[in-house]
């Protein structure tokens, strides 16, 4: 039997929304302090929606499954939906995570916050120029 649930599986070996976005209207990155790993997410917004999603992962298999599945989770998605998204409900959507890997799954609703957090700062800005 697999250490991992098959949808972790399908999510770490067919990534989806893998790479990055060029000109992107947010970009929220985080690193995981127990082990090193980076996420950076990429967002396209329009209409207050998340029109285009993109993600480099440089983690383990689990950290790769979350950001994809997240990635999924948010595309369409208003803003204040996907700042309703917590790090649980990304490992429950992936049938949950090995104890030992649950710390994997903070980055994900966290580095896609920050992407948003990033856009409306940037909004904030255009608007005061
Ligand atoms: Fe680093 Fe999973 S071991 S995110």
């Amino acid at each position: 039997m697999s250490f991992y649930s098959k949808k972790v599986m399908d999510h770490f070996m067919n990534p989806r929304n893998v790479g990055y976005i060029d000109h992107p209207d947010g970009v929220g990155q985080v690193g995981n302090p127990i082990c090193g790993d980076m996420m950076t997410f990429y967002i396209k917004v329009h209409n207050n929606r998340i029109i285009d999603v993109k993600f480099q992962t440089f983690g383990c298999a689990a950290a790769i499954a979350v950001s994809s599945m997240a990635s999924e989770m948010v595309l369409g998605k208003t803003l204040d939906e996907v700042q309703k998204l917590t790090n649980e409900d990304v490992a429950q959507a992936l049938d949950g995570l090995p104890k030992n890997k649950i710390h994997c799954s903070n980055l994900g609703a966290n580095a896609l916050h920050k992407a948003i957090q990033n856009y409306k700062l940037k909004m904030k800005n255009k608007k005061e120029i």
